[in-house]
């Protein structure tokens, strides 16, 4: 039986998404692909509001995240942390050879201004931070951390926007970060395999002065090709097509009724998980596009067989919290008649298992 996917990704992709992949490979030096990547490009500064640079590579997020490590860090980070994916750029920091400031926030609740202020060591050349930690299913507030960040320091400010970009309004024109990352399996409802990032011209002068910035993921060598319209490498072509229908499809549906969906579906699962079992996340800092729902004794084991069983496929807790807590994603092209089916199958298997 097919499912329908319910994951923090990848997420449900629709057959007409599908569709749109289906086409007649062409090669990436010439101008039908050149032609392709720029309409690309100039749809994804639309849907987000930025005239930045903006780059494509064939790998999943972290690809970019550690792009991002390589190409702008000489020495020394700092990552923020509330959470395994603010772990992993801080990871990805440490096994790249560079002294990362490690500042962790609870696990769970946001991270705020005063975990920031006036902390922030002096020589640290670039700060990491998520914008929805995806294991916790909670949005931080990136405006404020951002402020927080630039009256002490002139570091470049680095955002995974793995879980935000496509579902959340992060009012980018108006934070002006330095790099901001994400991927195709998520809110933008495309399969796995192309990393994205927006990078600011304040990176990319400092990174021309990295060394060592490795070859396949150098923001340097990336730019210099996408002023021309180009890739650096073999581009996977078919997730070409797939995000220029996508974007096409977000501009028709309007960027601001997309962000006012997710917040719609989001209300409708927080509501559920608050009455049946409980919320992880602090209130007034949920996530529009992952709930984390606390397991509060419930077989998860057995939840998720008769939910797949049903047709239906969530995901399980993730990090330290793994055995706690179970997660549902709501983002990309699910609908609220989606996410009423997911609400009644769970309520269905939860009586079941009484
Ligand atoms: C917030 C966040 N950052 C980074 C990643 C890693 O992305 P990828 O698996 O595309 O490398 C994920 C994946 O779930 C994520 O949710």
């Amino acid at each position: 039986m097919s499912r329908r996917l319910f994951t923090v990704g990848p997420v449900e992709v629709f057959p007409d998404t599908l569709a749109s992949m289906n086409r007649a490979m062409i090669v990436h030096r010439g101008k039908e692909y050149q032609d392709l990547q720029h309409r690309v490009v100039e749809k994804i500064r639309k849907v987000l509001d930025i005239d930045s640079d903006v780059l494509l590579a064939p790998a999943s997020a972290s690809g970019f995240l550690e792009g991002c490590v390589r190409s702008a860090v000489e020495t020394k980070m700092a990552g923020l942390s509330n959470g395994s994916f603010g772990d992993r750029w801080q990871q990805i920091g440490q096994e790249n050879g560079k002294q990362v400031q490690r500042l962790n926030g609870e696990w769970g609740k946001a991270l705020r201004a005063p975990h920031i202020a006036g902390k922030l060591e002096r020589d640290v050349e670039a700060v990491t931070l998520v914008s929805n930690e995806s294991s916790t299913g909670v949005l931080n507030p990136v405006g404020e951390i951002v402020n927080a960040i630039r009256e002490q320091s002139d570091a470049l400010v680095m955002v995974d926007g793995v879980t935000a970009v496509g579902a959340v309004d992060l009012k980018l024109r108006k934070l002006d970060l330095d790099a901001l990352v994400f991927g195709s399996q998520k809110a933008l409802a495309l399969p796995p395999g192309l990393a994205v990032v927006c990078v600011s011209d304040r990176l990319m002068e400092r990174a021309a002065k990295v060394k060592n910035r490795g070859y396949y993921l150098d923001l340097v060598q990336y730019k210099k090709m996408a002023d021309k319209d180009l890739p650096l490498t073999t581009p996977p072509v078919s997730l070409m097509y797939g995000l220029d229908y996508q974007l096409d499809k977000i501009l028709r549906e309007g960027v601001q009724e997309r962000y006012a969906r997710h917040q719609r579906m989001a209300d409708m699962v927080r509501g559920w998980a608050s009455k049946r079992l409980g919320l992880y996340a602090e209130e007034g800092f949920r996530s529009n596009t992952i709930t984390v729902i606390k397991l509060n004794g419930l077989d998860f084991k057995e939840f998720d067989r008769r939910l797949r069983q049903k047709g239906f496929e969530v995901s399980p807790g993730y990090g330290t919290v793994k055995d706690v807590t179970f997660r549902i994603g709501h983002m990309g092209d699910l609908s609220e008649r989606d996410i009423q089916d997911l609400l009644d199958a769970m309520d269905e298997t939860m009586e079941e298992m009484r």
